[in-house]
């Protein structure tokens, strides 16, 4: 269900036994939190786990008028990038989630993008087997895809998300506010995945998305807020009724297979692809497959290349400009890419357009053509 005004949007969800809200508005931040915990619990303890960018604002943002109404704050900054969604962090939380006695109706609270999100919900989700969960996404990335369907997660070693569940929060709040600060590449990659929503599932948000790049970058409110809103709906409407990815939802997946080996395989020491960037890759890759495929879907590759060119977002990797020779890179991603988890009877399962808003899922996809893929993407001196 969708209510909707000028100022606002609020979406019910319903994808288990207990509904939520997903709120978009500006300034609603502290005043929602508080209403829902008044409804949803009488406990007072609360875990605020913000990235460390808000160090300056988490008094503003929350804890101080949590403070008010009588809240026991404790607060976990840490640094975002996906170099830190891992058991460590995970380990220092439940520290301080025992150390303090929190219990099954306290609640944990994520300020920031997919990584701190996709992490507080995976302590959330563990922690005395299910604790209250409130997402409040600052990063695109997170506002319309990894807030929104309950997929919890941490890396483990060189498989991305690797050890995770399905949990689901009792609120989600999108404050439009957060997008003025967010830096350009990170709005780039967080369009990637409103891309994907679009290339899957809607010709139209494509079509609008080709003409507004300079509103989109202006970050004009009126038009984030309708691309955004459409990308929420394309995603709820795909996990609705598919929470644990046995069928429609496996489509939301679209580019990630090639993408996530490329994010591993240059992720050594430190973050080289956001992981909006290495999505935009995961399509172009997908979108040669396609080609190579479909011969009747000879342009869906340019037009890939074309959309994503316009919003700034890379279409090949520069394997020497990263560091790395390209026929190594290569191998890794062949390697890596094996470890995707949609894989079924031990074969790689691809999402590939047949159209613009229109895709399919395949799994019989030969590695020859999936290493053909990474060669056309990933470019080099040989
Ligand atoms: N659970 C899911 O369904 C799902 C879906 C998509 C992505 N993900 C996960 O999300 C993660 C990527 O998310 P992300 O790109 O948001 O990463 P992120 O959390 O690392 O944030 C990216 C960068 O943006 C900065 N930032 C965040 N909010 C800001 C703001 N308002 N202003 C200025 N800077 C800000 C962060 O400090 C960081 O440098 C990956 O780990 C990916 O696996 C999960």
């Amino acid at each position: 269900m969708i209510k909707s005004t000028s100022a606002h949007k609020e979406y019910t969800v319903n994808l288990d036994e207990r509904p939520y809200s997903i709120f978009l508005g500006r300034g609603v931040v502290s005043s929602m939190v508080i209403e829902v915990l008044k409804n949803k619990t009488a406990n007072k303890d609360i875990v605020i786990l913000f990235d460390a960018n808000f160090a300056e604002e988490i008094d503003d943002i929350l804890r101080l008028q949590l403070i008010q109404e009588g809240y026991n704050i404790y607060l976990y900054p840490m640094e975002a990038g996906k170099q830190n969604k891992t058991i460590n962090q995970a380990i220092k939380i439940y520290e301080l989630l025992e150390t303090n006695n929190l219990s099954r109706d306290s609640t944990v609270i994520a300020v920031g993008g997919g990584v701190i999100g996709d992490l507080a919900g995976f302590v959330a989700s563990t922690y005395l087997r299910g604790m209250n969960l409130i997402h409040v996404p600052t990063t695109i990335t997170a506002m319309i895809d990894s807030s929104i369907g309950g997929k919890v997660a941490i890396n483990f070693r060189k498989t991305i998300n690797a050890i995770g569940s399905y949990y689901h929060p009792i609120l989600s709040i999108i404050d439009m506010d957060f997008i003025k600060t967010l830096g350009i590449r990170d709005l780039r990659a967080g369009l990637a995945e409103i891309f994907k929503c679009a290339i899957i599932a809607d010709k139209e948000l494509f079509e609008y998305l080709k003409t507004k790049s300079e509103s989109v970058f202006r970050r004009d409110e009126e038009v984030l807020l309708w691309i955004m809103s459409r990308a929420i709906e394309i995603k709820l409407n795909h996990v609705s009724g598919d929470v644990q990815e046995r069928g429609k939802r496996l489509k939301l997946n679209y580019g990630h297979t090639i993408g996530h080996a490329i994010e591993v395989s240059t992720s050594v020491l430190e973050e080289v692809y956001r992981h909006g960037e290495g999505v935009a890759l995961g399509m172009v890759g997908a979108a040669y497959i396609a080609r190579k495929n479909f011969s009747q879907n000879s342009e869906i590759l340019d037009l890939h290349e074309e959309v994503l060119r316009l919003y700034g977002l890379p279409i090949r990797v520069d394997a020497p400009a990263i560091g790395f020779d390209r026929m190594s890179l290569i191998d890794d991603c062949m390697i890596n890419v094996q470890k995707d988890k949609k894989r079924k009877d031990n074969k790689l399962r691809f999402i590939l357009p047949r159209d613009i808003g229109k895709c399919e899922v395949y799994s019989d996809i030969s590695e020859t053509m999936i290493r053909e893929a990474f060669e056309y993407l990933i470019r080099g001196d040989k």
